[in-house]
């Protein structure tokens, strides 16, 4: 039998990883996907994905010709996913969200057209946070997307550093812990920092 895999179990084993004791909530995932504009052949990339609420979300929206690469670093996590999302279009991947640019470039899928990331910024310091956006503006084609929620903007100055073009899009308060959304473009004339 599977074992039960408990969000806030493995928040209070790892905060600084998981940042949040609860999953996203309906309102904040509507406002996330509502950014990801549907085109066939695209691909996503979707960050520290937790027992897959957005994944879920994103698949509902995505053109059966596209694919969703899903980075989740906590086994327990990756193997829920696994279990309970079966889709083809979906690969999941339990690695470091760092490292999505080899597997991108591995099976061939080119850059992101959207990275959609939840991975918890306000427990990392600015030396991480600004790698793990590098290595996020490194895996977007030219023109992709960048979206992220955070429920602190504590990273906000590494964020404009990296990307030239970056918007706080939305605040939801009707999520536990409330959460702002951004949204980051990789410019046409921008390549990989
Ligand atoms: C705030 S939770 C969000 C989970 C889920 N996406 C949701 O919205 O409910 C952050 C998730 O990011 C994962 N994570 C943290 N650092 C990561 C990294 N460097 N690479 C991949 N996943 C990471 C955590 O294990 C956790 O599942």
């Amino acid at each position: 039998m599977p074992k039960k895999t408990s969000f806030f179990i493995e928040a209070l084993k790892d905060f600084k990883r998981v940042g949040s004791f609860f999953p996203s909530q309906p309102a904040l995932i509507k406002k996330i996907v509502r950014l990801v504009k549907p085109v066939n052949g695209m691909v996503i990339v979707e960050l520290g994905a937790g027992k897959g609420p957005i994944t879920k979300a994103l698949l509902e929206k995505m053109p059966a010709k596209s694919v969703l690469l899903v980075f989740e670093v906590k086994e327990e996590f990756a193997d829920y996913i696994q279990r309970n999302v079966k889709d083809k279009r979906v690969r999941v991947i339990c690695d470091d969200a760092r490292n999505a640019g080899k597997y991108l470039k591995e099976m061939k899928l080119g850059g992101a057209d959207y990275v959609v990331s939840a991975i918890p910024m306000g427990t990392s310091n600015a030396r991480e946070n600004l790698q793990l956006l590098l290595a996020i503006k490194k895996m977007l084609k030219a023109g992709g997307v960048y979206i992220q929620f955070q429920y602190l903007l504590s990273s906000w100055r590494e964020v404009k550093k990296v990307f030239g073009k970056s918007k706080i899009v939305s605040f939801v308060a009707n999520n536990v812990p409330p959460a702002f959304i951004y949204q980051c473009v990789k410019e046409r004339s921008e390549s990989a920092v």
